[in-house]
């Protein structure tokens, strides 16, 4: 970017000044969220901030009025995320001067996001390229649909931290990027589950707590059927309780499968991506598939 951001933005009577997103304390990121309806936990935010950088915007007397982050995967891939104005600020320029700046400051050529309906316009506006809706899926699960069974010869069960390198070389072409230190922070807080045949892991799922209950993601398979089983797991284990889930499937038996154990479509985002080369893999090429992301942030 060639011109200087301001250091400092004037917002109807406020003056805004940037910070570090390390120097503000998690309980400030947290109401910051609750003001726009996100649910994150502070614990949420402390995982956010494990793996990635970010700046938020400060008021003359330290009140956090927006935020943005990146999340570096590769040395050339990044994804954006946590973009929040306080809604007592916002449609002021705000959120495009902290982007600007967080562009200025993060210098990966290849950028994917999640963009809510606010922000899709004002994001094309900085050359992201629209490619997939992403269904957020939620709410209690009333039942467990019926899964079929799990393809002859496979072998469904427990991950351990001993398959953390066969589920980063199984999600690498799905992702479009190997992200191993992003699959390694969410093992450690997550429940996952492998699909093997013989010694190739065919499919893995993850899920964790986060807002107001547990997600389910990231999830990586072959196919529908595939990614059914590993997911079958954490739905049974969750009758009764609120679970989340993040696809690019809107129909089909995967998305049966999840909006028929009660996660319905809560909301809609849009994938965007800064150019062709910061894509998930394609899918019908034989290669595994993104089935749930790890959250709108991680991609
Ligand atoms: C999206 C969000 C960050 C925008 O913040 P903001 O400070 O109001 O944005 P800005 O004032 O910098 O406006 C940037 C552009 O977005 C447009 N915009 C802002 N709010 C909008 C809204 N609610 N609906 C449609 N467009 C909106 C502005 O008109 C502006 O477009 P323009 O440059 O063509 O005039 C803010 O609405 C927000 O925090 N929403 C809730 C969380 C969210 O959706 N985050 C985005 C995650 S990708």
């Amino acid at each position: 970017m060639d011109t200087k951001i301001p250091e400092k933005l004037h917002v109807d009577a406020f003056e805004l000044r940037f910070a570090d997103i390390s120097e503000v304390s998690l309980s400030q990121l947290q109401a910051l969220s609750m003001s726009v309806g996100w649910p994150h936990r502070s614990q949420d935010w402390q995982h956010l901030r494990d793996v990635g950088r970010g700046f938020v915007a400060l008021d003359e007397i330290g009140r956090v009025s927006g935020s943005t982050m990146w999340f570096p995967h590769e040395e050339s891939f990044a994804t954006f995320g946590m973009l929040i104005t306080a809604p007592r600020l916002q449609t002021n320029g705000t959120a495009e001067w902290l982007v600007k700046r967080m562009l200025e400051e993060c210098h990966h050529e290849r950028i994917r996001l999640n963009a809510t309906r606010a922000a899709r316009r004002m994001c094309a506006t900085f050359g992201f390229m629209p490619k997939q809706t992403v269904f957020q899926c939620q709410g209690e699960i009333l039942s467990v649909p019926q899964a079929g069974d799990i393809r002859p010869g496979l072998d469904l069960r427990r991950l351990e931290r001993s398959d953390l390198d066969a589920v980063a070389a199984l999600d690498e072409p799905a992702f479009g990027t190997l992200r191993y230190q992003h699959l390694k922070r969410l093992f450690e807080s997550s429940i996952c589950y492998g699909l093997y045949d013989g010694g190739k892991l065919m499919a893995y799922s993850m899920r964790r707590r986060f807002g107001r209950g547990h997600v389910v993601g990231p999830v990586v398979a072959y196919c529908e059927e595939d990614a059914i089983a590993v997911v079958h797991s954490h739905v049974v284990a969750h009758v009764g309780s609120f679970l989340r889930l993040d696809t690019h499937f809107g129909a089909g038996l995967f998305a049966s499968f999840i909006q028929q154990s009660g996660m319905s479509v809560f909301d809609t985002v849009t994938t965007m991506v800064s150019s062709e080369g910061a894509s998930y893999g394609a899918p019908n090429t034989g290669s595994p598939i993104v089935f749930a992301l790890a959250s709108q942030s991680f991609g």
